[in-house]
């Protein structure tokens, strides 16, 4: 049996931060996350199951799909219980109406919606791309187009005169329609696009599910290449980095080794694939046969949900709990929060932590200020609906919810081998 300590060498030195760029350049939307990762387990070694039939065996390495997300697991037994990571395929972002074809003022132009809570602003005079899926009459395909279609104009500072001094107020009806062309608008223009680009004909594409992307690439970045700027670092690095965890772990020794990454967590998580659905209890009852089974199993199991933690922001200081201050580079972060919008208890941070040590990367705690609502992520849905313990932790990353973010060039490896060492300890 391979060592945590070896399976974390092996991580640092084939999937270093190139890995982790291309993997998020690889991944416009939650549908195309699924791919990647789907294709990234096959060349693993693992096997897709088809969710529409009864699974005659359970053991093995193994994945399911249901659209943007995916559940992974190696199994043998339930013996030493389950050791889970959960992260979020969905990124806040400008979504296109089911009848986009717009305009006005002579523009050809797209409806969008705001999905989750995008920082408006940061979308603004970026070249934009689109992607997403279509349903066929014969199932659903992705798309993708990475020409700069589309671009959301900023209102010139002369016709905004007080927007340095009052702040920029944005309305998501009316100022952020992305301009994509001139002349009037065309009913079934993006449709016929979205057939293009999919390799369809018009009549074949019934609906979609489309969003906009930003072009530039992911870069390494600052003055020592300490930084990495990219679009969805909350929660693309987290779905990397336990994509990595997954694949290095032990095939065939306990505890068994799951990977849930859920779609909608950005919107709160309810929906029939996102956090707080049947799916993640429905495949862990699969694995064990049996409720009898099931049950002792997961009063030995834990659980990591990983996603984005807030780094402390070097111009806003003030805006954070002082005695919690967290640095880019310091490893992985482990959420703390009293009312329960982290799932993290003494229990599990003290968990968590011991991987961090075995991994030999150092860890800090983070607490929301006390003035300010605390975000939430999938950790308490996941802690509620398995009764598992739980520990809430992320990479430290500024920009969260930009449609261009920076965290740190090391501290995504560092966390990929902290939830390697996580993945291999039992009780
Ligand atoms: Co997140």
């Amino acid at each position: 049996m391979e060592s945590s300590v070896d399976a974390g060498a092996e991580v640092n030195e084939n999937y270093g931060v190139k890995s982790l760029l291309d993997f998020i350049d690889a991944c416009p939307t939650p549908f195309h996350v699924v791919d990647r990762v789907a294709d990234v387990l096959r060349s693993s070694g693992f096997i897709e199951m088809d969710e529409t039939v009864e699974w005659p065996v359970t053991a093995g390495s193994r994945f399911v799909r249901r659209g943007g997300s995916l559940l992974a697991w190696r199994h043998q037994t339930c013996d030493a219980g389950f050791r889970i990571i959960g992260a979020h395929t969905d990124s806040p972002n400008l979504r296109v109406t089911a009848q986009p074809d717009t305009g006005q003022a002579g523009y050809r132009q797209l409806g969008v919606e705001i999905y989750g809570g995008a920082l408006l602003n940061s979308w603004l005079d970026r070249d934009l791309g689109v992607a997403g899926r279509v349903a066929t009459p014969s199932g659903t395909r992705l798309f993708r187009i990475d020409k700069p279609l589309l671009r959301v104009p900023q209102l010139a500072i002369h016709l905004d005169r007080e927007v340095n001094q009052n702040g920029l107020l944005l309305n998501p009806q009316t100022h952020i329609v992305p301009v994509w062309g001139l002349g009037l608008r065309t009913p079934g223009e993006f449709a016929s696009v979205v057939a293009e680009a999919a390799g369809l004909n018009h009549d074949e594409v019934l609906a979609w599910d489309a969003m906009l992307h930003d072009l530039t690439p992911s870069v390494v970045a600052g003055i020592d290449n300490e930084f990495v700027h990219a679009p969805r670092i909350d929660n693309l690095v987290s779905c990397w980095a336990g994509l990595q965890a997954l694949i290095h772990a032990p095939a065939d020794s306990p505890p068994s080794s799951v990977l849930c990454l859920f779609d909608h967590e950005e919107v709160g998580s309810t929906s029939a694939q996102g956090a707080a659905s049947t799916m993640l209890p429905a495949l862990l009852e699969r694995m064990a046969g049996s409720r009898e089974t099931l049950h002792p199993a997961l009063a030995r199991s834990r659980i990591v949900s990983a996603d984005g933690a807030h780094a402390t922001h070097p111009n806003y200081p003030e805006r954070h709990e002082p005695d919690h201050h967290i640095a880019i580079g310091d490893g992985p972060v482990i959420k703390r929060n009293a009312n329960q919008r982290y799932a993290t208890d003494a229990v599990g941070e003290a968990a968590f932590a011991a991987a961090c040590e075995k991994a030999g990367v150092g860890h800090q705690v983070y607490v929301h200020r006390g003035d300010m609502p605390c975000g939430s992520t999938i950790g308490p849905f996941a802690a509620s609906a398995t009764g598992v313990t739980t520990v809430d932790v992320g990479v430290a990353q500024l920009s969260m919810h930009s449609a261009r973010e920076m965290c740190g060039a090391q501290d995504p490896l560092d966390f990929a081998l902290a939830l390697s060492a996580f993945l291999s300890v039992a009780d």
